[in-house]
Parts: structure tokens; C-alpha cells; sequence
């Protein structure tokens, strides 16, 4: 099997860090990786699995040799850089938000759209990682009772806003523990006019705000990219919260279908799913919670329920780890699957 020189741009991240791990842990057959981040990092040395890897600083020639790129440094890096990837020959996987809207970029999870791959020019897109979530759970139920109408709240960690989101949940804790005010320097949103504290707390806000409709852009993008994925037509309502845990974001779906729903197939397509883990058992207590799984790749379902009112709805539960399956996992799942549809070579 050919072996690709890879590049993670991004790599110092939360979700580069990961996307180093998946590398190595889903095989992606690599020849040579080089880790890019800002001059801020550039030097730093990382050990992985036995490689020892030195960070060097993205700029325009980064990319020259270059097969294949991870991109997690942000919408504007991605902006800025990618063209010089794609002009250097270089495909690539793009987990911010930059190109997700872009008609000529397909925006993929392989278990639910992987065919749209077929259709690149250079660079894919990930979802945003509440949205790749949520589509990967639904896929199997949207094919079976045609869903067209999806109510949304979701409960989103900390580390969705990266290693600095990550670092105000820890210190914010100690300071209410020592009997402080806790400061508040990124919640909930870096570059807005206010912040507050996360600790102790949560926020129903993630992103700006769009003042012209009322929600969040972490919330448009639940509308918009669920129906590019789906290529169709789904109504989605969703509101987007902040809450006090490290790692992973949990959902509560409300779903309502052109097709009466039967339960019992629900249950049986939600446990036979790719990247699917059924974990729903009520008289055992049994149902997912992001502690339960930190560092895994799977969106995990359960509280699955028929509504009390109507034959065609109904409601469930999601978590996963979103630097993994929201993030990391799904862009090398991506390449993965180019290269098992020919698309890498
Ligand atoms: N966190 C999540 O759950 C999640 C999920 C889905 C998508 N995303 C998207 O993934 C992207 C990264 O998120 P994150 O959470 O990993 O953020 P993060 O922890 O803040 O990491 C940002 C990375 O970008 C690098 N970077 C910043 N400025 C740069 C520059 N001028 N040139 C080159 N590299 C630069 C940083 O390098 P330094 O260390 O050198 O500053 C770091 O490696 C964002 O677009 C985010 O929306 C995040």
C-alpha cells in the first residue's frame, strides 16, 4: 500500500493533537509527517509513539512534497494558506469552518455522505463537530422514516473552544475552590464583547450571534451543513450551550419524520450503524455520558424514546468526544476512506 507524506497543520492544537493520535491509531499509511503551528511553537519538540517530531512554522512553501494536510489552525489560517497546498498538488482535509459552504467542497462524514468525496478539488470539509454528531446518529433513521424536521439542544465541553477553553475550566475551578471570583478571559466566545465564567456555570451561547435572527453561528451551522450533508431539505432548530465539562459534547435530539416510526426498527438500525454505539438499557441505568468516553471515535446513542403524542417522533440522547469523532477522527476517517475509493494515490 502507498505510504503518503502528511502534514497536520495545526498540530499544537486540541484537535491537531488528536488528529497526530488518529493517525497512528486508525493506521493511515504514512511515509513522513511534519507538524506546522505558529512561530509560537515552532522548535517545539512532540514524542509520539516512538517518533520524534520537531514543530516548524506554516508558512507559504510548507507544502511543497506534501500529499496530504490535516488543517485544524482556524477558519482565517485555513484562509490564508490552503491555496498554497492545493497550488503545491497537496489534498486537503479541512476541519474549520472555512470552505464548509463552499457548493464546490463536499462536506463529509464518510458513514453518512462518503460518496461525495468523489467530488473534490482539492480540499474536503469536516462539519462542525455538533453537526457531524448528530448527522452520523440520524443517518439510518433518515433513510428508513425520511426525517424533516430536527429539534436540537446541545450540552457543548469546554474544549470546543480549543486548549484555551480547556485552561479557563481549570483555573476558573480552582478559583471558586480557593473562595475567589473566578476571571473570566475566553467563555464564551474569544472574540465577542463580554465573557463569563464557565465554572460552576453554563452558557447559552457558543460563537457570536447573528442579531438579525437571533442565533448563534455554532447554531446556523447545525442548519446549514445538516442539510448539505443530507442533501435535502430537513428543518433544524438547535440551540447551542456552553456547559463545565473538559471533553465531549452531548445532544438532545427531537426528531419528527414523513414516515410513521417503529421502534423496533429504530433500535435495530441504530445498533447495527457504523460508528453507531447503542447504549441505551433504562432499568440498568444505562445511558451515555461524556466521561464514559474520552479518546474513543464513536457517537454514542441513548434515552432513545417514541413521543408521548405523535407516531412519527421522537427523541434521543447523543454524546461523543468531539476532538475525536466531532473533529480529528472524522478528517482521518476522511482520508481513509479516499484512499479505499481511489481518491489518494
Ligand atoms: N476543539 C474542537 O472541539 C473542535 C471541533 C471541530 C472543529 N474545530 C476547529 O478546529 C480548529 C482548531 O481548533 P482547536 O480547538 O484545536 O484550537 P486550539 O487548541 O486553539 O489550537 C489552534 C492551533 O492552531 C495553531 N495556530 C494558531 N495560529 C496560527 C498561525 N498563525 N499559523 C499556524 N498555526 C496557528 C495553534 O498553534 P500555536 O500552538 O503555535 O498557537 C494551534 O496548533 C478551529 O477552526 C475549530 O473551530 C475544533
Amino acid at each position: 500500500m502507498k505510504k503518503f507524506k502528511i502534514a497536520i497543520v495545526g498540530a499544537t492544537g486540541a484537535v491537531g493533537r488528536e488528529m497526530l493520535r488518529c493517525v497512528f491509531q486508525f493506521n493511515f499509511p504514512f511515509e513522513s509527517i511534519k507538524l506546522l503551528a505558529s512561530a509560537r511553537s515552532a522548535g517545539k519538540e512532540i514524542e509520539f509513539e516512538g517518533h520524534k517530531f520537531v514543530v516548524e512554522e506554516l508558512t507559504e512553501n510548507s507544502f511543497e512534497g506534501v500529499e496530504v494536510a490535516f488543517w485544524s489552525a482556524g477558519g482565517s489560517i485555513s484562509e490564508k494558506y490552503m491555496k498554497y497546498a492545493v497550488e503545491a498538488g497537496c489534498v486537503n482535509i479541512d476541519n474549520t469552518s472555512h470552505f464548509r459552504m463552499d457548493p464546490n467542497v463536499p462536506l463529509v462524514v464518510p458513514e453518512v455522505n462518503g460518496e461525495a468525496l468523489v467530488n473534490h478539488h482539492g480540499i474536503i470539509s469536516c462539519p462542525n463537530c455538533t453537526t457531524i454528531m448528530m448527522c452520523s446518529a440520524l443517518t439510518r433513521l433518515n433513510d428508513e422514516f425520511d426525517i424533516e424536521r430536527i429539534v436540537v439542544s446541545t450540552y457543548q465541553a469546554v474544549s470546543g473552544a480549543g486548549v484555551a477553553g480547556m485552561e479557563e475550566l481549570y483555573r476558573q475551578s480552582q478559583e471558586v475552590l480557593d473562595g475567589k471570583e473566578p476571571v473570566a478571559k475566553t467563555l464564551p466566545c474569544a472574540g465577542d464583547k463580554k465573557h463569563f465564567p464557565i465554572a460552576f456555570n453554563c452558557i447559552p451561547q457558543v460563537d457570536k450571534f447573528d442579531l438579525s435572527n437571533g442565533y448563534s453561528k455554532e447554531e446556523m451551522k447545525m442548519v446549514n451543513e445538516t442539510k448539505k450533508i443530507f442533501n435535502k431539505d430537513i428543518e433544524v432548530n438547535a440551540t447551542c450551550v456552553r456547559v463545565p465539562v473538559l471533553r465531549g459534547h452531548s445532544e438532545s435530539i427531537y426528531i419528527e419524520t414523513k414516515k410513521t416510526i417503529d421502534m423496533d426498527k429504530v433500535f435495530e438500525l441504530l445498533g447495527n450503524s457504523t460508528g453507531i454505539d447503542l447504549c441505551d438499557d433504562l432499568a440498568n441505568q444505562v445511558y451515555p455520558m461524556p466521561t464514559s468516553f474520552i479518546g474513543d471515535e464513536l457517537t454514542h446513542v441513548g434515552r432513545v424514546r417514541k413521543d408521548l403524542y405523535k407516531d412519527n417522533a421522537l427523541s434521543l440522547w447523543i454524546t461523543g468526544d468531539q476532538l475525536m469523532k466531532g473533529a480529528a477522527y472524522n478528517s482521518v476517517d476522511i482520508g481513509l476512506k479516499m484512499i479505499e475509493l481511489g481518491l489518494l494515490k
